[in-house]
């Protein structure tokens, strides 16, 4: 089931969330490489590209409340010049764009893999959906790219990232820190979940804007 966020049944008082989330970039950014060092911990050197889609999921625990299931697609880099994206991008409720810090053709991708996203898919508010922009392989850059910091921080701005991270999935980098850094951006967009309890004046607003929307109180109603 390609569902991006289907309330799980909840016991006690956790709730488990099941969110889709694309990762995109060129060719050899190192999209399998963050994802099999997030999921399995592993790193490998040797370069094999996938083809077409790959899927990983892994399970989060939130807090002691919540439980968030990530379906992670796993895009190829090819996939850029075929038309199957607007299919894979369906119901996605994030994504996560990589580039290749020694290669600078793949940041100049970045903002095409970004467009593509905001033009494929939303949220069912029509939102564009949360973005994490990730400068992977720093481990081998001659200069951290924090040096840089306010050109990436207007870049985001500019394109509409959530946020930017350096990262490395062969030093396991920063690779935990952005997936959750994009948890929580969704999170924030997920209208389904409980308003805290300090926020309960504020219940009344919340059903209004729900009743309002266009879908079905199933699925994700607004964003942040
Ligand atoms: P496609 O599937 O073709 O789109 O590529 P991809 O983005 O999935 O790249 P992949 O993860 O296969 O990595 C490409 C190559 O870069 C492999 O040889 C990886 O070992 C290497 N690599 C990935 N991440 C890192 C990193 O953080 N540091 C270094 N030094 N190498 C990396
Ligand atoms: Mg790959």
């Amino acid at each position: 089931d390609v569902c991006s966020s289907d309330l799980m049944a909840s016991g006690d008082d956790v709730r488990e969330y099941l969110y889709k989330v694309l990762v995109v970039g060129d060719l050899g950014t190192g999209k399998t490489s963050l994802i099999k060092r997030f999921v399995h911990n592993l790193f490998s050197s040797q370069y094999k590209a996938t083809i077409g889609v790959d899927f990983a999921l892994k399970v989060v625990e939130w807090d002691p409340q919540t439980i968030v299931r990530l379906q992670l697609w796993d895009i190829a880099g090819q996939e850029r010049f075929g038309n199957m994206t607007r299919v894979y991008y369906k119901e996605a409720v994030g994504a996560i764009v990589v580039f290749d810090v020694t290669r600078p053709p793949t940041f100049e991708a970045v903002s095409k893999w970004k467009t593509d996203v905001d033009k494929k898919v939303r949220l069912p508010n029509d939102d564009p959906i949360p973005v994490v922009l990730l400068a992977n392989k720093c481990d081998l850059a001659k200069e951290p790219l924090t040096n840089e910091k306010h050109m990436m921080d207007k870049y985001c701005a500019q394109h509409g990232f959530a946020g930017w991270f350096e990262a490395s999935a062969k030093e396991n980098i920063n690779v935990e820190a952005s997936v959750r850094f994009l948890i929580s951006k969704i999170l924030e967009c997920d209208t389904r979940r409980p308003v805290p309890a300090d926020d309960a004046d504020r219940i009344t607003l919340s059903d209004e804007a729900t009743s309002h929307g266009k879908n079905k109180p199933k699925t994700a109603g607004g964003c942040c």
